[in-house]
């Protein structure tokens, strides 16, 4: 009992971002981005738009806007924070454990909250190189996007994958996918599925 109460106790820095939004997206402002995303959808409760400012490779503004609850907020709010002055390299390598670290965590039934923004500044990064016509060589191939309500893509699967995941709930607990409306189920497991199968495969190579 006393668990499941603490489990709902916002940390400070939360509220504290929570109440003082940094670098919303205010109607009025005309900011001129160089990249932005979006992911979510408001069916699900959580959009998520993302903008962001460049100048030589580094992130000098950022503004966002959500129509998700106080702790999609306070992520935003920080990760637009963080992001400003990073390289697009490092911005786009942000994890949503980051943020959390960042904002000294979230209520568990509330992570899957804070996922939504680090997807929807790749989004904007990608966005910008699109725009630049910019091809990343080195870059890993995007992610694809396989649960629209968390953001949670094929390369959030086979990370839970190699991090251990085999079944639906343990996919779940570790990236959050399918809390919303569950539509991604299916999908989601024949990815996890080839996940393994890949991992089992070099497995076996390695021992050749
Ligand atoms: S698409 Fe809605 S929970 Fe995954």
């Amino acid at each position: 009992m006393s668990e499941n109460t603490s489990s709902w106790v916002y940390s400070e820095r939360v509220k504290e971002h929570f109440m003082n939004p940094r670098n919303v997206l205010r109607d009025e402002e005309n900011f001129q981005d160089d990249g932005r995303g979006t992911v979510g959808s408001i069916q699900c409760g959580d959009e998520m738009l993302v903008l962001i400012q460049v100048r030589d490779g580094r992130i000098t503004d950022c503004r966002w806007r959500t129509y998700g609850c106080a702790s999609a907020i306070a992520s935003t709010s920080a990760l637009s924070e963080m992001v400003k002055g990073m390289s697009l390299d490092d911005a786009a390598r942000i994890t949503p454990k980051q943020i959390l670290n960042y904002l000294h965590g979230l209520p568990d039934s509330k992570v899957h909250c804070s996922v939504l923004g680090d997807k929807a500044l790749r989004a904007a990064i990608e966005d910008y190189y699109q725009r630049n016509g910019i091809v990343i060589e080195q870059q890993e191939r995007p992610a694809k996007i396989i649960c629209e309500c968390i953001g949670v893509t094929d390369q959030d699967i086979m990370s839970a994958a190699k991090d251990g995941a085999v079944t639906w709930n343990e996919l779940q607990q570790k990236t959050k996918i399918g809390t919303v409306c569950g539509k991604c189920k299916t999908h989601a497991m024949e990815i996890l599925d080839e996940s393994l199968f890949e991992i089992h495969h070099e497995t076996l190579k390695m021992h050749d």
